[in-house]
């Protein structure tokens, strides 16, 4: 495997999964983690990730020495060149101008395994106030650009700097360059797929629980869904899954989950039925935070009333995957809470199981491929994410059954629109907000007075950055009519062109 140390790049985890697309697998581990820990983990590579920090700065972010003399080939990216030229002696200075974007790469070279299969000049991706002055002992240059010694090598040792960052897609060879890294440096084999990985993450669960039983608290969103379906692979009606339906749920969606999972994959689901409670609860409250809280709450306490009824139960299962991993274990300090997120899901800690969480290791799109092998029809894997206050944040101002039944009537309508022009996949995150704003408006000869509902479409890549989704016009034109004529209670719709920030992609 390849272990990525982390020194706070926003990259770190693209280039695990740069690595994994490769079939070998990758994980990312803190900058901090003891060096005898590292080796435990029996890698045949090691990447050092960039970082925002100064080699040459009190306090930076440091290694062991002793990584470099372990026999396995390093890879330092950003940071990582800077800190692997400072603490083997060479210069590390503050450039003169940050460099920021695309930069031609010229190979110096040629015969490097690095690059091999690399044309001598490319473009890369360069994000970076410091630089490299003067390489420490045993490097040498293999490739510069206008302002930079780009990467250099230590041939004897089998350590690689750049400068620049491969993992990102502006580099256009830096699959390639990372690839030469894992297959012709580090000698990895291919033995990283998610057939493998379902065969043997059954065997795991199998072993663990033995005949014991799981509980799991089925959303429907693709987390919660691939784990179950690992889970009721290893052991049957032993998993016993939960489905509160809070009422503020999408069009159909207790339907369909259990349609697919429970009738098609004979899974053992209870769906409950708690539309009442959440509403009664919410009555009246307007404020999103206060929303989130009463409905995090709420379902908190269905869940364990739900699991209060079943006896012998020894684990929870949880939908916890890698980026979650990562964030929980990450090197960068605490930021400030814009929403409190919770994910309806989310238990609490107190509850005394043994937790399973069989996607502990997966990115995202390791999960969808997961589901896709084991047989979940695409349009519940390819699905856009979906808040776990669910509508609750959708409907602005207080929420009532009326409001909920309005808006998934439109955003039902949106999304079939969306799938039938092919542009579902294109767009991230796409759904109709419900605004307390009632306009006046005419069909036929009548006068009308209704609610006005927003269309969102986002575009982004993390979820932190987003922008508005340019779809074409006579797309929204038809999304329009249809949600106009055919929703009873709409008569008004608008095109939310904000991007994030300033805006954030839900309205609450
Ligand atoms: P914002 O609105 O902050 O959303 O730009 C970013 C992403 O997070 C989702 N989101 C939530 N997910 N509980 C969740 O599980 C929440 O309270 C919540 N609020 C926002 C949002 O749908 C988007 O994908």
């Amino acid at each position: 495997s390849i272990v990525i140390l982390d020194f706070g790049s926003q990259y770190n985890q693209l280039i695990a999964r740069r690595v994994r697309e490769m079939g070998v697998y990758a994980e990312v581990v803190p900058y901090f983690e003891p060096l005898d820990k590292i080796m435990a983990r029996k890698p045949k590579g090691i990447i050092l990730s960039g970082g925002p920090a100064s080699v040459y700065l009190e306090g930076a972010p440091t290694i062991d020495k002793a990584l470099y003399d372990q026999g396995i080939p390093v890879l330092g990216i950003c940071y990582g060149m800077q800190l692997t030229t400072q603490l083997l002696g060479g210069t590390v200075e503050r450039a003169d101008k940050q460099e920021f974007g695309k930069a031609e790469l010229n190979i110096d070279d040629k015969e490097s395994p690095f690059y091999e299969a690399v044309p001598d000049l490319n473009q890369v991706w360069m994000s970076h106030g410091d630089h490299v002055t003067k390489l420490a002992d045993g490097f040498v240059q293999i490739a510069h650009t206008d302002s930079c010694i780009a990467a250099a090598a230590n041939y004897e040792r089998n350590i690689f700097c750049v400068q620049y960052h491969p993992e990102v897609t502006h580099s256009t060879f830096g699959t390639q360059m990372l690839k030469n890294f894992v297959f012709e440096v580090a000698k990895c084999e291919k033995n990283w797929s998610m057939g493998n990985y379902i065969e043997q993450t059954v065997k795991d669960i199998k072993e663990k629980v033995g005949n014991k039983k799981v509980l799991l608290g089925l959303s429907g969103g693709v987390d919660s869904s691939v784990a179950a379906m690992l889970i009721h692979k290893a052991i049957g009606d032993q998993l016993i899954c939960i489905f509160v339906d809070t009422g503020l749920l999408r069009k159909d969606e207790a339907k369909n989950v259990m349609d697919i999972y429970g009738e098609h994959f004979h899974m053992n689901i209870k769906c409950v039925d708690a539309e009442a409670r959440f509403l009664e609860k919410l009555k009246g409250v307007a404020d999103p935070e206060s929303k989130r809280k009463i409905i995090g709450h709420e379902f908190i306490e269905v869940f364990n009333e739900e699991a209060s009824k079943l006896t012998d139960v020894d684990f929870l299962a949880q939908g916890t995957i890698y980026p979650d991993v990562i964030e929980s274990q990450s090197v960068k300090g605490p930021s400030v809470t814009i929403k409190s997120h919770h994910n309806v899901g989310g238990l609490p800690e107190d509850m005394h199981f043994q937790l399973l969480e069989p996607l502990r290791e997966l990115f995202k799109d390791e999960v969808r491929a997961v589901g896709r092998e084991m047989g979940i029809p695409d349009h519940m894997i390819d699905r856009h994410p979906f808040p776990g206050p669910g509508l609750g944040i959708r409907i602005l101002g207080d929420v009532d059954k009326e409001k909920a039944d309005i808006l998934r009537e439109a955003d039902a309508i949106f999304i079939e629109e969306l799938r039938n022009a092919g542009l579902y996949q294109k767009v991230s995150q796409a759904f109709v907000v419900l605004l307390p704003v009632k306009s006046v408006g005419v069909m036929g000869d009548e006068r009308t007075y209704e609610y006005t509902a927003v269309l969102r479409s986002a575009d982004t890549i993390d979820f932190m950055t987003a922008t508005w989704s340019r779809l074409p016009y006579d797309f929204l034109d038809r999304v329009s009519n249809r949600i106009i004529n055919e929703v009873k209670g709409i008569n008004r719709l608008t095109y939310d062109i904000s991007s994030k920030p300033p805006a954030t992609i839900e309205w609450e």
